[in-house]
């Protein structure tokens, strides 16, 4: 990864619907500061209404359509052709929701993140503000993460927690949650971008990690 005096992050975006966080990490490398370009937006569903978005920003953005593909691989290798294309350095999955080969992961080890819409390792999967609110948690939230083979397992970057109100509906909670996605999502690519996360022994060291000593409780007594 380079530093902000040398060449930007090449960072490529998958994405599969609305691209909410893809316009987040979009409007944070906007900054020249940022240490991230986002050079690439790719879609597996050409109906992602994120391709118009990412196009309005004016990043080069496609679908590469997995049903024209027999199987997982030939996709993933062609998913893998169009990074190595763009001289892609990292990858963020936003909201990308189809399954990577283990051989694709394996391969972008270490360079590809993930946001999920849960504080992992709770609430893997789908559905997770459904079931947030059927486990009656207290505290809800979302995680980015390296990517690894087995899904939402990786090393954990970054999460931020918020609290689940009695009356939350799923959509409720779940537009809570996203709000914090799109803090944390381009905040946790920074680190990565600057070489300040480091995997090591399957957790996440952060360099010069700014702890606030205060704690979210819920409900607020
Ligand atoms: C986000 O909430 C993201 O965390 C979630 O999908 C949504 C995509 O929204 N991802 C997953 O559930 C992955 N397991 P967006 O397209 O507006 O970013």
């Amino acid at each position: 990864m380079s530093s902000p005096a040398s060449r930007r992050t090449r960072v490529a975006i998958l994405i599969s619907g609305r691209g909410s966080n893809m316009m987040s990490l979009i409007e944070a490398a906007a900054h020249p500061d940022y240490p991230a370009e986002i050079v690439t937006v790719i879609s597996n569903r050409p109906e992602a209404h994120g391709l118009a978005r990412a196009q309005a920003a004016n990043i080069p953005a496609r679908a590469i359509d997995h049903k024209a593909y027999a199987d997982r691989a030939s996709f993933d290798a062609a998913l893998d052709a169009a990074l190595g294309a763009e001289k892609v350095d990292i990858v963020c999955l936003a909201g990308f929701m189809r399954l990577l080969t283990p051989e694709f992961t394996q391969k972008w080890f270490g360079r590809m993140i993930n946001i999920h819409p849960a504080l992992l390792p709770s609430f893997k999967g789908l559905h997770t503000h459904e079931r947030a609110l059927e486990a009656g948690v207290k505290i809800h939230g979302c995680t980015v993460h390296f990517v690894t083979p087995e899904m939402d397992v990786g090393p954990i970057i970054m999460q931020a927690a918020v609290p689940v109100a009695d009356d939350d509906t799923p959509d409720s909670l779940g537009a809570r949650v996203l709000a914090q996605e799109h803090v944390i999502y381009p905040a946790a690519l920074r680190l990565v971008c600057e070489g300040r996360a480091r995997i090591e022994g399957g957790r996440v060291a952060i360099d010069e990690f700014g702890l606030v000593n205060r704690a979210l409780v819920a409900p607020h007594a």
